[in-house]
């Protein structure tokens, strides 16, 4: 927040030639690259002291509420980092706000939704809301950040899956074993697809409205999907991605990212979605067969490997491009966010080893 007036400085314009041959959108088209591009899950966050400095000022609400400095945050990272891409500052569970289900953050305890969903009457009595002038904060939030970002840096956009929005909203907030969310889904299936369709809407209108705002791709967040059986999957989630992705009328490019769903992929890649995201617990070729060559894949370091030592690193990092083989639609990244602790030297390495490495393949 220190150097707000920096951001009205350097307006960069959009060139849309210039983006679209950047190394990750190519990816994503599953063109040659000359390096295999990267980015990483919350790379601005916690981990940095200058995003800690700006929240020892304001709260995480707040924050996301904030265009200006959302803008700020997202292009810190990119500068910082070195990435190939940029993910806007926002949250999945920002919607859940206009649904009336209370959000709060609280210190220490993660998410707390205050008006949780636990039956048929819950479900009709969410709010309906239009998503473009509910969410108009992040919309302007992205056209503020497209300005700042330097004119080769893609900006993605992104929104919670409904299954795990769903869980949010019945568990009240984070969860393990997601005991409430099946309890809901085999007790009232009805009101489970009600409830599926209304967040599938508001999923597909608010990644629409990222893109017109100028996001170049889109990612969609299904963390904790991988908690459900295959049939449970294709019974009460999988209609509803689809659904979702078709509802996208192919804007933009669309990246489908859930962790532990080794097991789901095989039926996940029905949807139509360009690229999927996978988490450390499986190998990466051996995912992208189960994908198939006709999608791009994104992975798939653990998160835990940015606290070892550098030779470490480096290993798993070559483990991982090895797996990709120099095959085109690989984009680097971790399995799941940046960590809080993780040492930011480690994150630069980490950067400027897959260019490095990946520029020999
Ligand atoms: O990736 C980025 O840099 C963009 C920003 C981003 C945030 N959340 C900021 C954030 C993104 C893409 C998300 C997605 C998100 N939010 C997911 C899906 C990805 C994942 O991690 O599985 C989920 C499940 C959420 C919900 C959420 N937001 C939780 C459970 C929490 C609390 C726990 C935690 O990790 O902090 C948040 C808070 C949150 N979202 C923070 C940030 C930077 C930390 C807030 C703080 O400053 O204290």
């Amino acid at each position: 927040m220190s150097d707000l007036n920096s951001l009205t400085k350097t307006h960069h314009k959009t060139d849309g030639n210039i983006l679209s041959n950047s190394p990750f959108m190519k990816a994503l088209r599953r063109e040659k690259a000359e390096t295999t591009p990267i980015w990483l899950m919350r790379q601005a966050g916690r981990f940095m002291p200058e995003y800690r400095e700006i929240r020892s000022k304001m709260g995480f609400l707040e924050l996301c509420h904030n265009p200006q400095v959302c803008a700020e945050v997202t292009c810190m990272a990119v500068d910082m980092l070195n990435v190939d891409a940029a993910i806007i500052f926002s949250d999945i569970l920002l919607p859940l706000q206009s649904l009336g289900c209370e959000l709060e953050f609280v210190k220490g305890d993660g998410p707390v939704i205050h008006k949780p969903v636990r039956n048929v009457e819950d479900v009709a009595n969410l709010l309906s809301f239009d998503c473009a002038e509910s969410l108009s904060y992040v919309l302007d939030a992205i056209k503020l950040t497209r300005k700042e970002l330097p004119a080769h840096i893609p900006l993605i956009g992104f929104a919670g899956a409904p299954f795990t929005l769903a869980s949010y909203l019945i568990e009240g907030g984070s969860s393990r074993s997601f005991e409430k969310t099946k309890r809901f889904m085999y007790a009232e299936p009805a009101a489970w697809h009600q409830l599926m369709k209304i967040l599938s809407k508001i999923v597909s209108e608010h990644l629409t409205n990222q893109v017109n705002a100028g996001a170049q791709a889109v990612q969609i967040f299904d963390s904790w999907v991988g908690c459900l059986s295959r049939w449970d999957y294709a019974e009460y989630v999988y209609p509803h991605l689809r659904e979702t992705v078709a509802n996208l009328n192919k804007i933009a490019p669309v990246i489908y990212f859930g962790t532990d769903t080794a097991h789901l992929l095989s039926i996940a890649k029905g949807a139509d979605v360009d690229m999927i995201g996978v988490d450390w617990r499986c190998d990466l070729d051996e995912a992208w067969r189960t994908i198939g060559h006709d999608k791009a894949i994104q992975g798939n370091l653990d998160p835990v490997i940015l606290y070892a030592d550098k030779q470490t690193i480096r290993e798993r990092v070559e483990q991982i491009l090895g797996k990709a083989k120099g095959r085109p639609g690989h984009v680097f990244n971790l399995g799941h966010g940046v960590l809080p602790q993780t040492p930011v030297d480690n994150v630069k390495y980490l950067v400027e080893l897959v260019r490095e490495l990946s520029a020999k393949q």
